[in-house]
């Protein structure tokens, strides 16, 4: 499989009166032609910084660190000019933001707003073939009737009609690389089925790879082909789908599956909250950044920060208890010791 994007050491600080904010730190992942990538991870991890610094938009006081490499389809972007990330958003990637109502523009009409996008990128297109290419769009986000959507204005629609508006708007462009944050954050377990539907839709006619932002694991299950579980700013566990509902292996992993509100248990979508919050990122702890809320924390978690193991070719964790010498006989999930 080929890679779209190479994301190395990437490491983002925002300089603030308090103090330096490391906001991402080193981390590294791919992102495969016509797959789906899941950033996953709680409020403050860092998921949203990394998809800004993927498409040049970290500004100040924000700082994408200096050893931080960006590489799309195999040439380096990481020091685009502003002119050159313009022309790259839209055209290469585009994102779709979790509120639909702030992101698109309440005082223009959605067919306007998609012809906008797609004329930003091919200035010479007929007036004509613009509004057809707009309206082939929007009737490929399954909105009913399309051609009066496409004179009504954003406050017109339901929030899970305005979010494939949305879509429509990033894909007009065809861009090989979708990003999507939070996109059904905002709607009901229905609608949030309905637009990770469309987005799976889209990928097979398109063929785009997508980068999928979200908090809740369960929302990414069966799209995701890799799952990253980010924790203040670093990756800690990373694998298949398949891996990380299966055999997770590291204690934020096992945190955030029991978070994962079941439909189908007793306590309907009674979420259970992960104890603690996450560290001060001006000042990260020296060794593992979880070990002040892990229940199986050691003493070596507090003084040294754990090396990355391989498990397979795919999943990959950053945990003390992989070390040979951890006692994993308490653990809820992975590996025990045998
Ligand atoms: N403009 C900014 N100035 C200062 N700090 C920032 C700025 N933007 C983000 N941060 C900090 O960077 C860290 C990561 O933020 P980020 O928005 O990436 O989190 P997130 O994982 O997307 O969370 P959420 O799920 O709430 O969207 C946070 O500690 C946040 O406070
Ligand atoms: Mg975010």
């Amino acid at each position: 499989m080929k890679a779209l994007l190479k994301v190395e050491d990437l490491s983002v600080s925002y300089f603030t009166y308090a103090g330096e904010v490391h906001s991402v730190r080193g981390i590294s992942f791919e992102v495969e032609e016509g797959k789906t990538t899941a950033l996953v991870g709680e409020s403050g991890c860092g998921k949203s910084v990394t998809a800004k610094s993927l498409l040049g938009l970290i500004e100040k006081p924000g700082k994408v660190g200096d050893k931080s490499r960006i590489i799309y389809q195999g040439k380096e972007i990481t020091g685009y000019t502003e002119k050159e990330w313009n022309e790259f958003r839209g055209k290469e990637c585009s994102m779709v933001f979790q509120d639909a109502l702030v992101s698109l523009n309440p005082t223009v009409k959605i067919g306007t707003q998609i012809e906008e996008n797609l004329l930003n990128h091919e200035k010479s297109i007929s007036k004509v073939e613009m509004k057809k290419r707009a309206l082939n769009m929007l009737k490929l986000t399954g909105i009913p009737d399309s051609e009066s959507c496409m004179k009504k204005y954003p406050h017109e629609l339901s929030g899970g009609m305005r979010q494939r508006v949305m879509i429509a708007c990033a894909m007009i462009t065809n861009p090989k690389l979708l990003i999507a944050d939070e996109p059904t954050t905002a709607l009901d377990v229905t609608i949030q089925a309905q637009i990770i539907a469309l987005m799976e839709e889209l990928q097979e006619k398109l063929g785009m790879s997508i980068i999928i932002i979200t908090h809740d694991l369960g929302v990414v299950a069966d799209m995701a082909d890799e799952i990253i579980v980010m924790y203040a700013g670093e990756i800690v566990e990373r694998g298949t789908a398949r891996d990380i509902f299966y055999n997770p292996e590291h204690p934020y992993t096992w945190a955030l599956l029991q978070s994962v509100p079941r439909l189908d248990s007793e306590d309907k979508g009674i979420l259970n909250t992960i104890e603690g919050n996450i560290p001060d990122m001006i000042n990260p702890p020296k060794g593992c950044s979880f070990c002040g809320r892990c229940p199986y924390a050691m003493q070596i978690c507090e003084e040294q920060a754990p090396q990355t193991t391989q498990i397979t070719d795919q999943h990959s964790v950053a945990c003390w208890l992989m070390d040979d010498r951890a006692d994993r006989t308490n653990v809820p999930f992975g590996r025990k010791n045998l």
